[in-house]
């Protein structure tokens, strides 16, 4: 008997009552990618390369038009229930590199739940005409249901989390260590780093799945930048405890914006505004632009999950160390690779690569 762990052995109640990390093994087990927690530090190494080499391979036509035979024989059903730009286009354009054909919803309003059908329901519709289902949701938990569901009615398709609430967005996250291995490639990769967070910690997805992708790296500390009441969660504080890895709440921007080798600005997501509840403080000290291009490091790095609003000055956009429009092409790599290896289809770029080693 097999002692992989899989989602349709176990009830909803058992595995709701799980950790993120025991979760994580079964998603993994599955080929789902829902949490953070789920990654090991060497598959996130394996995905970057993975992502150079598709890059590289895709630089010339006969390389792009290997890579269009690779998932020709798959669709992937993109269910997006909140706004996106730039994680919706990135992962259509991820599906277009690998040959892979999608379809969408974008709009729920468009679809049968309209007429009262629930979204799990419309989810298992979904998975009759697809491959993959590439979802966006509001509620936190929602994309993790429907892998369990999908489990469940023997429709066995991978579900990749594209933004689940307030809570996690894993492919954000692995944009983000694949932008920060690349900006320090020379500097002794991501191990030591400082890494600075500003904004909205409390509702910003992006900051706590990347915070736990931290975790896996050797001596960096984290500092978490933010007014009192929008400061990172306890849940992610106590995550951080458990794995030994170091951190700063503070304030005071100005204090740490010296000693950072990475400064993820964030926006406030006042979407999540509670009427009557004054979450959304005075963030102008928050804030970064040409006044403290000085003051930090020559080799730092700027970025930004986007959409941005004032937090980053657009005076700053042509600084070499604002890396956040490159962050964002990177997106577009690593959900490839994603992609592809969640098919098991990496080998057939890996041979490619070494048979033909395409440069930079
Ligand atoms: C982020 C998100 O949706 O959580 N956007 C993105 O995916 N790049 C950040 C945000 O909306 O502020």
């Amino acid at each position: 008997m097999s002692d992989q762990k899989e989602l349709s052995d176990i009830s909803w109640k058992a595995f709701n009552a799980l950790s993120l990390k025991e979760k994580g093994d079964y998603f993994r087990a599955d080929g789902h990618t829902l949490i953070a927690q789920q990654f090991s530090r060497g598959q996130l190494e394996a995905l970057c390369t993975l992502a150079t080499r598709i890059k590289r391979i895709n630089k010339r036509r006969e390389g792009a038009n290997f890579l269009k035979t690779l998932l020709s024989d798959k669709r992937a059903m993109l269910y997006f229930a909140q706004p996106s730009s730039r994680t919706y286009l990135s992962f259509n354009a991820a599906c277009q590199i690998l040959g892979l054909d999608t379809m969408d919803v974008r709009d729920t309003a468009t679809s049968s739940e309209v007429k009262g059908e629930s979204a799990e329901d419309t989810l298992r519709t979904f998975s009759s005409y697809a491959d993959m289902i590439i979802m966006r949701h509001p509620a936190g938990g929602f994309a993790e249901r429907v892998a369990w569901m999908m489990a469940h009615t023997k429709r066995e398709i991978p579900v990749l989390n594209a933004g689940s609430g307030a809570d996690q967005h894993p492919t954000q996250a692995l944009l983000d260590v694949y932008t920060l291995a690349r900006s320090f490639e020379k500097t002794g990769g991501i191990d030591g780093k400082h890494i600075i967070f500003v904004g909205d910690l409390l509702r910003g997805r992006t900051v706590r799945s990347l915070a736990w992708m931290l975790t896996l790296y050797k001596d960096v500390t984290l500092y978490f930048v933010a007014p009192d009441s929008l400061q990172i969660g306890q849940d992610i504080l106590d995550l951080l405890d458990q794995a030994g890895t170091k951190y700063v709440v503070s304030q005071d921007f100005a204090s740490v914006m010296p000693i950072a080798d990475a400064i993820y600005m964030t926006r406030i997501q006042d979407e999540w505004d509670v009427e009557g509840e004054a979450r959304t403080t005075d963030s102008s000290d928050f804030r970064i632009g040409a006044e403290h291009m000085d003051i930090i490091k020559d080799t730092a790095v700027i970025m930004h999950p986007l959409p941005r609003r004032k937090e980053i000055s657009t005076e700053i956009d042509n600084e070499p160390r604002a890396v956040y429009w490159r962050q964002m092409r990177n997106g577009m790599w690593i959900r490839a690779a994603l992609i592809l290896s969640t098919f098991g289809r990496e080998d057939e770029v890996n041979q490619y690569y070494d048979d033909y080693k395409p440069v930079a």
